[in-house]
């Protein structure tokens, strides 16, 4: 479950995120870094210095959002997260996102970075252009809540919409329900899904109209179309043959360059569509 910055989990999750930026460290220099760069023992990581420029938005104080800029003094270890932390922590505490698991599994840390979903917890300072300022805002199509935190409502009532569960029928087995391993294969990708929103919210059908269903949710009924152990599939695809379905997708591939799992997503939607037509529902 992500956390928003704001609330009585911040403690825990900020700790975990700071262990795992220092574990980040020792990882690649054997211990904590100095500011200016040199690390007692075994190396150096290079310090530097970025602009973050955030846009800004608190429904109590602004009548629209505005942009903020940090200058920060960051470490070749350090991702954007960890930027984001450092101005919390140290410029101001009011700057308001979501994240949790700080290591690419939660999902709750997607916002747009240099104009491209990203997670914040595992895109490198130094993977960007540190010359220029890192622009980061929080993904489009849903409401902006506070800053970088949107209502993500919207996006997961397409994904229950899709019941995304396994439907069996007949009496429950003894033992696990078999499958063959060419049979798991068939959805394996899917499965990778983390549910960060990246990819619906970098679809330009999706920005343009709410209803569409998205690639996410398209993607975890997926999962559950191909699952020979499942005997919802035809039930899934009338929903998703629904105006707002799977015929909405102009295959532009966003979602799958959005993708921080590297979900072959586009291609997964295209196999609904091609169920879609051969079941001829
Ligand atoms: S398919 Fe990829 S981008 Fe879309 S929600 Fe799942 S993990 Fe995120
Ligand atoms: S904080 Fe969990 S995926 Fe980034």
């Amino acid at each position: 479950m992500s956390t928003p910055e704001t609330s009585p989990q911040e403690t825990n999750a900020e700790a975990g995120s700071a262990k795992s930026a220092d574990r980040a460290r020792e990882g690649s220099g054997g211990a904590a870094p100095r500011e200016g760069g040199n690390v007692s023992g075994s190396g150096e990581i290079p310090s530097f210095t970025i602009t973050l420029k955030v846009r800004r938005y608190d429904p109590e104080q602004d009548s629209e959002p505005h942009w903020e800029s940090y200058e920060l003094t960051m470490h070749g270890t350090d991702r954007v997260l960890d930027a984001l932390h450092k101005v919390k922590w140290e410029q101001d505490g009011r700057l308001s996102f979501r994240r949790s698991c700080a290591h690419g599994v939660c999902g709750s840390d997607a916002m747009r970075i240099n104009g491209r979903n990203r997670l914040a917890c595992k895109t490198l300072l130094k993977d960007l252009d540190i010359k220029k300022p890192i622009v980061v805002e929080p993904i489009k199509g849903l409401p902006v809540e506070k800053d970088l935190i949107v209502d993500m409502e919207p996006f997961f009532a397409a994904y229950r919409e899709v019941m995304p569960f396994l439907i069996t029928k007949g009496s429950e087995p003894t033992r696990e329900r078999i499958q063959s391993q060419a049979d798991r294969e068939r959805f394996d990708d899917t499965t990778k899904c983390i549910l960060c929103a990246a990819c619906t919210s970098s679809c330009p059908v999706f920005w343009n109209d709410g209803q569409y269903f998205g690639p996410a949710a398209i993607v975890n009924a997926h999962r559950f179309i191909f699952d020979s152990r499942d005997v919802g599939s035809d039930l899934r695809l009338e929903i998703l043959n629904d105006k707002e379905g799977v015929w909405r997708c102009r295959t532009t591939f966003n979602c799958s360059e959005a993708c921080p799992r590297g979900i072959q997503v586009t291609k997964a939607i295209a196999e609904v569509k091609q169920a879609l037509i051969s079941r001829k529902l």
